[in-house]
């Protein structure tokens, strides 16, 4: 039997060199959890272990799969046009990053997996609310959309000048009212706000 030990150790080199191929992406991996940690610590959203260990893994781990987008698309510049054919690609990344952590069996739940599909969905127009409904996997489909959206807003990018400070990326966020729960945005915030604490 292979140990857990192991698993992650490998896991995390792939998170290394996803992060190292994009510009101003590494240590994002280790922030989103940084702040799922928080969110779990300072509300009451995800209240099973079980939600709380999944939230964790889908945070740290939800773009492994850009590891399987080019260097070249990844580093291209802002994408605001749905209709651009890079977006195409790089929208599959939620899928690869589903391929390589299935690849670990049952060390990445059904769950963690559920999630990290659903970590890029339209609140209002892609069907978000699995099977209609807010429970704990929904909300955390939201919570790590949110946090993977927050994190690249704070980073460096090629095509901005410098991260975004606190209130730009909540403004960013803010006016993609149906990408994300404008209310779990708002009582979001001050947790966002302890990204680098
Ligand atoms: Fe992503």
């Amino acid at each position: 039997m292979i140990d857990c030990t192991y698993i992650l150790t490998v896991y995390d080199k792939f998170l290394d060199l996803t992060e190292k191929r994009e510009t101003g992406a590494r240590g994002n991996s280790k922030k989103a959890l940084n702040l799922a940690t928080h969110v779990i610590a300072n509300t009451r959203l995800i209240q099973t272990e079980k939600g709380k260990a999944n939230l964790l893994k889908a945070a740290t781990f939800r773009d492994i799969g850009k590891l399987g987008i080019s260097e070249e698309i990844l580093n291209s510049g802002e994408i605001s046009d749905p209709n651009d054919s890079r977006w195409e690609k790089i929208k599959n990344h939620p899928r690869i990053s589903m391929e390589i952590l299935q690849a670990a069996g049952r060390f990445f739940s059904p769950e963690v997996i559920e999630i990290i599909k659903h970590h890029h969905p339209w609140y209002e127009s892609e069907g978000f609310l699995l099977n209609g409904e807010w429970n704990e996997l929904t909300v955390s489909c939201q919570v790590v959309s949110i946090i993977d959206a927050y994190v690249g807003l704070r980073s460096k990018r090629v095509w901005r000048k410098g991260a975004y400070d606190h209130n730009q990326a909540m403004k960013e966020l803010l006016n993609h009212n149906r990408r994300f729960c404008p209310s779990l945005l708002i009582y979001l915030s001050p947790i966002l706000i302890k990204m680098d604490d």
